[in-house]
């Protein structure tokens, strides 16, 4: 079969390097791509957002299924863009309809949705730019830091946490009245601030059942000792060593297992995968977060672990019959170290070239922004490259990310050298 994967990150070269195994797939495209991708696929330069260039393509080279890598075209609604279409609606999206892509396209119906189905999480109210004076006042009663979220997409960049309530109602008056983050603070969420240590939970569905994918870590903040500006991710680990079979068990039955009936109750026919972000606290999940497709880098780390056919597992969401597949996942830890441009989160500069990469052992490389010009690969994102390594522990496969880290060269290269340190006290 023909397979086209939309996306041009380093999830998406992970996706593409598993489907790229499977003996079931013939041509295997990805649009827009990366350099990586380039070597397991063959890219198509469309953006993720196209429809109408998607649909184009998916006619005239016979794709067979559409897997969907970031949040942007789910909840601008390509799913429900093909369903709608009479020459398209017979190809599985792997991704959910635009009412499911709200669960992480807003916050507001993500906290609802959570209070409706008693999935735990923290306290919160929503406000608009018309009631920003109660807004004012709920922070009053609420202990710092406060944490304030826009409620639609902002690119990542839409959640602050300030520690006065002077910075948090400065803040609050940015996202509403002078429109911090456009349309996407029209609303503002404010929730109590959770203490715990996050994990990334991954589960795919087929709309009622489902399987849980290996957890992992995300290092959110671009410095050392989770210092500084947030970033899409700089690293991750997997499996977790503070989510035992236990903790897992409790988000199941807490959070899991409601959100999967809760959508079924709510005639919200989800087909892919839900990224739960998820504090633990003391030993109990709450939920930050909701997304609607796979995390970045977490992928980097997770799909490497699953030793089955991830094909067979899409083919069980797009026929409704998840429940008959079984997947391997390897018991070794995977560690993905994420190499960025000079600058990033802030400004950063595109287009060095990228060295060392034939001097690479024993790591999978997954392009992130990275892209070919006439002779060389050259950086074209803020996260450029992501490093996977296999070890028996956590530190034997971080010495290997680590040590390839230092192999890829270009001009302001960074990377997070305690990725896994605030994890060593579990073992
Ligand atoms: P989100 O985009 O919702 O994942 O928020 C970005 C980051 O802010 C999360 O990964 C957490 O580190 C942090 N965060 C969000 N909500 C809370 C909360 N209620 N308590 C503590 N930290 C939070
Ligand atoms: N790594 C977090 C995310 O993909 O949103």
């Amino acid at each position: 079969m023909n397979l086209l994967i939309i996306g041009s990150g380093g999830r998406e070269h992970a996706f593409a390097w598993k489907l790229s195994q499977s003996k079931k797939i013939k041509n295997l495209y990805i649009a827009p791509g990366n350099a990586g991708t380039a070597s397991v696929g063959k890219n198509v330069d469309i953006a993720a957002t196209d429809f109408e260039s998607i649909k184009k393509f998916v006619l005239e080279n016979n794709i067979n299924m559409v897997v969907v890598g970031p949040e942007d075209p789910l909840v601008k609604g390509i799913h429900d863009f093909f369903l709608n279409d009479v020459e398209l609606k017979n190809i599985p999206v792997i991704g959910p309809q635009k009412d499911g892509a709200q669960l992480e396209g807003s916050k507001d119906f993500s906290k609802q949705f959570m209070v409706r189905h008693n999935i735990p999480t923290a306290r919160y109210e929503t406000f608009t730019k018309e009631i920003l004076a109660e807004g004012l006042k709920f922070l009053e009663t609420l202990e710092p830091p406060y944490v304030l979220k826009a409620d639609g997409l902002a690119a990542g960049k839409g959640v602050v946490i300030p520690t006065t309530l002077e910075e948090a109602k400065k803040e609050l008056t940015e996202m509403l009245a002078n429109a911090k983050f456009g349309n996407a603070s029209a609303k503002v969420v404010i929730e109590e601030f959770l203490q715990g240590i996050e994990l990334s939970v991954f589960v795919l569905t087929d709309g009622n059942s489902y399987k849980i994918l290996p957890a992992a870590k995300d290092y959110k903040r671009i410095g050392e000792g989770d210092t500084g500006l947030n970033t899409g991710g700089m690293g991750a680990i997997s499996p977790v060593p503070f989510a035992d079979e236990n903790f897992i068990k409790k988000v199941e039955s807490l959070v899991i297992i409601p959100t999967i009936n809760g959508l079924k109750k709510e005639g919200i026919n989800y087909k892919g995968f839900i990224f739960i972000g998820l504090m633990n606290c003391d030993g109990n999940p709450s939920v930050i977060e909701y997304n609607v497709r796979m995390g970045d880098p977490e992928t980097e780390a997770v799909l490497p672990r699953i030793k089955s056919d991830l094909l067979d597992l899409f083919q069980g969401v797009a026929n409704s019959n998840l429940h008959e597949k079984t997947f391997e996942v390897d018991s070794r830890f995977a560690t993905t170290v994420m190499l960025v441009a000079g600058g990033y989160p802030e400004e950063y500069k595109k287009g060095d070239e990228i060295t060392g990469l034939e001097n690479i052992k024993d790591s999978i490389v997954f392009h992130a922004g990275t892209k070919h010009n006439e002779t060389a690969v050259v950086t074209n994102g803020g996260r450029v490259m992501a490093i996977t390594s296999f070890g028996n522990t956590m530190n034997e496969a971080l010495q290997k990310s680590f040590s390839n880290a230092e192999k890829i060269n270009y001009k302001g290269k960074y990377y997070r050298k305690d990725i896994g340190k605030d994890l060593e006290k579990y073992f």
